[in-house]
């Protein structure tokens, strides 16, 4: 066995109802002033959101809310939460939403911490020595794990590029996570959150720095995605397939935080960025093409990936056994109505270029178990727009 290194210094509070707890836990550590960070858009208007402020406030904390985080959050409002966070002298940080507050209050408290503005980390002119204040972390959709990976993403909009900053000292000091907020998600977005998390999944599994403690949580989370999301995506008050999504969720985060992803990511992030496509649903349209240039290659985890998905590969040959974790994704978004090619979400043919040119730039690229030059990354995109390159 290869030598390695494991960790996530964050701590889990899990269950139905946890985030009743908040107050007490955050009067228990001390924490006069909390500056509040969520989504524009449905978190802002959530009642559980109404509750948690609530809560805090009767409590005694005092309270900032800072709720213009969008989706793919900008170095525009990560700037802007700088300066409500200098001005507001916050003792700790709470983020309410899905992995675009999450990120953004990373990213916030790391530049607060540091210095600088949030483009000298994006472009490695700054590095991070000093930790921020204690930042809690309450998932509204299982997909992200960002409650529990030191990972952050921001959008340039100058560049059109999304680009991940990653350190320890960006971990949240806890994350509460509770399923009964996951019960109001829209199917939308439990679909594209879910396949993100199997994204996470199987990109820490098969990844170059995979180890056998990351392996044991990617096989985990991909069982419970396994049997899980179809009926959070289609019964969304079943509070026991919401409970299980939320744990692989979290679990699969625990992984990558560790095994780093690889080229789906690095795909789906110029997707994202250029033509506004959910970060979810471009992993989802990119995760089979990835998958079977993997394949072609030769994957002996692939076969593992089928199993903890529900394959029966019972006497199959390798190979065979192997090429069914690419079946079971594409049943699997089929069935959660995800599209199948970049075309279908309407980006341009000759968009593959520019694609590959920043995915040939993602950081964890080299991490992919097939090594991956602009030639390679060119017939995966084509493929992925239903072309044969
Ligand atoms: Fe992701």
């Amino acid at each position: 066995m290869n030598a390695f290194s494991f960790g996530i210094s964050t701590k889990v509070v899990f269950g139905r109802d946890v985030v009743k707890n908040l107050a007490p836990i955050c009067k228990d550590k001390g924490f006069t002033k909390i500056l509040v960070i969520t989504g524009r858009t449905s978190t802002k208007k959530s009642p559980h959101l109404q509750a948690l402020l609530e809560q805090l406030e009767q409590a005694g904390i005092q309270v900032q809310l800072f709720s213009e985080v969008e989706a793919d959050p900008s170095v525009e409002t990560v700037e802007q939460g700088v300066c409500i966070l200098q001005e507001f002298q916050a003792d700790a940080m709470i983020a309410f939403g899905g992995g675009s507050p999450m990120d953004a209050a990373k990213s916030i408290n790391m530049v607060n911490a540091n210095g600088g503005s949030i483009r000298d980390y994006l472009y490695g002119r700054r590095t991070i020595t000093k930790n921020g204040i204690p930042l809690i972390c309450i998932p509204t959709t299982a997909g992200t794990g960002s409650e529990v990976t030191a990972a952050a993403v921001t959008t340039d909009k100058q560049n059109q590029q999304k680009i991940g900053v990653s350190h320890e000292l960006m971990m949240p000091l806890l994350a509460i996570v509770d399923p009964v907020i996951h019960t109001s998600m829209p199917s939308g977005v439990t679909a594209a959150t879910g396949i993100d998390a199997l994204t996470h999944a199987i990109e820490a599994y098969v990844a170059v720095r995979a180890n056998p403690i990351t392996d044991g949580l990617a096989l985990q989370a991909m069982k419970l995605i396994g049997s899980n999301l179809l009926t959070a995506y289609s019964h969304g008050d079943d509070l026991e397939a919401r409970s299980n999504m939320a744990l692989a969720s979290l679990m699969a985060g625990a992984a990558f935080t560790n095994a780093g992803l690889g080229a789906v990511h690095g795909i789906a992030h110029p997707i994202g960025a250029q033509f506004g496509i959910s970060h979810g649903v471009a992993n989802g349209i990119m995760l089979p093409y990835v998958l079977d240039y993997y394949w072609q290659a030769g994957n002996e985890k692939l076969r593992d990936v089928a199993v903890a998905l529900g394959e029966d590969i019972y006497q199959l040959p390798d190979k065979e056994a192997q090429r069914r974790a690419i079946v079971a994704v594409n049943t699997l978004k089929k069935d959660l109505a995800i599209p199948a090619t970049l075309a279908d979400v309407q980006i341009p043919a000759d968009a593959l270029e520019c694609i590959c040119a920043d995915a040939a730039t993602y950081r964890l690229l080299a991490n992919s178990p097939r090594q991956l030059a602009i030639d390679d990354l060119r017939i995966i995109v084509a493929n992925a727009f239903g072309n044969h390159y």
